[in-house]
């Protein structure tokens, strides 16, 4: 089997490469290192299976290829390339979120028509709901994204929608909830806060801190990716790590695994963000299989050491 995965050398795309290949896949993966941070730690992410001879590296920028050669044989195609980030979405930054975010899927989508695909994996997120009065977020509820992210996101996943019914992509959405775990992204919360406790630096909370999260394992979310090869064409399915804890709560754990006090500084509330998220994965439980099986202490544990070692 030949599975397509692109942003594989993101965080989140470097951990499911690996696990395809552990199953036996064959992988094509396509990165063009966008300057979002450093091309030095996405290489880095690409270590342990840039040389697997089942692993094909294309360097390439999906709005500007050739994706017909790439996806001559290709049964399943995993879509993570994208322009992530919440709070940096605003302003002039929103051309590179329409490009990579929507654009991307576009081009990407319609290189698949009329292809024998068997699913294509599309990685949404929690960022499309926006605040709402009910937790926890159904997949039924309607999206009202608070950040231009979000906007770029849903807009994707409506492609993807629109794909499957008019040209029979066999597409399944996942919304993931806030990942971590060994690779996060370098402007995420967890990296940050690990990063500064370690180096004794201060950490900046983002309002009073009582925020909450539903913080998804890197694992975890890439079980549910790989389950998602046998979604059903045209649903969306929250991906969430079943624990969801605040933002203070988290440096807490942070605190006792590095034995050190944090030093807090505090800023206004973002743009952007979300005050609350919690995923209702009954959907995912159901019509998956899904289970996230790594709690937040055991996962701030392994990202931690992660951390501690980028360090030296
Ligand atoms: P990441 O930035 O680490 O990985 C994305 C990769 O895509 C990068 O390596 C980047 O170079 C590549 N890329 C971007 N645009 C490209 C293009 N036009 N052509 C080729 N490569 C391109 O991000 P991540 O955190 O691993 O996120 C992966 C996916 O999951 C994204 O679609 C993101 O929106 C989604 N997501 C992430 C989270 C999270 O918590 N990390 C939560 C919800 C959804
Ligand atoms: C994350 C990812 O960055 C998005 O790409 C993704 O789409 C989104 O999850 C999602 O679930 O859909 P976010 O929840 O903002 O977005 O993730 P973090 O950067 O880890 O932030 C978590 C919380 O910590 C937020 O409330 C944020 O305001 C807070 N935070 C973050 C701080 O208080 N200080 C910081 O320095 C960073």
């Amino acid at each position: 089997m030949r599975a397509l995965v692109t942003g594989c050398a993101g965080f989140i795309g470097s951990h499911l490469v690996e696990r395809l290949l552990e199953e036996g896949y064959h992988i094509v993966g396509i990165d063009c290192f966008t300057d979002y941070y450093s091309e030095d730690m996405k290489r880095k992410n690409m270590e342990g299976f840039k040389n697997n001879e089942n692993f094909e590296f294309i360097e390439k920028d999906i709005l500007n290829m050739n994706l017909m050669p790439v996806l001559e044989g290709v049964d399943y195609v995993f879509h993570l390339a994208a322009q992530p980030g919440v709070r940096a979405s605003w302003g002039k930054n929103f051309e590179v979120y329409t490009r990579n975010n929507i654009l991307a899927t576009q081009r990407l989508l319609e290189a698949c028509k009329g292809l024998e695909i068997k699913r294509f994996v599309f990685a949404s997120s929690s960022s499309v709901y926006g605040d709402s009065k009910e937790l926890p977020l159904k997949e039924s509820l309607y999206p009202k994204p608070l950040s231009p992210y979000g906007v770029t996101k849903l807009a994707a996943e409506n492609l993807c929608v629109l794909y499957y019914k008019n040209y029979g992509i066999p597409v399944v959405s996942l919304r993931y909830f806030t990942v971590y775990g060994p690779r996060q992204r370098p402007d995420m919360a967890f990296h940050k806060f690990i990063k500064a406790v370690l180096e004794e630096k201060a950490i900046t909370i983002y309002g009073d801190g009582n925020q909450t999260r539903d913080f998804t394992y890197v694992s975890d979310a890439v079980n549910a990716t790989v389950l998602g090869m046998k979604g059903e064409p045209g649903e969306i399915y929250n991906i969430g790590g079943g624990s969801r804890i605040s933002v203070n709560k988290a440096i807490e754990v942070i605190e006792e695994l590095t034995g050190k006090k944090a030093k807090i500084k505090y800023e206004p509330f973002q743009k952007g963000d979300m005050r609350d998220t919690y995923a209702d994965i009954s959907k995912a439980e159901k019509g998956l299989g899904y289970k996230p099986e790594i709690d937040i202490n055991t996962g701030l544990k392994k990202q931690t050491e992660y951390v501690r070692n980028l360090r030296v």
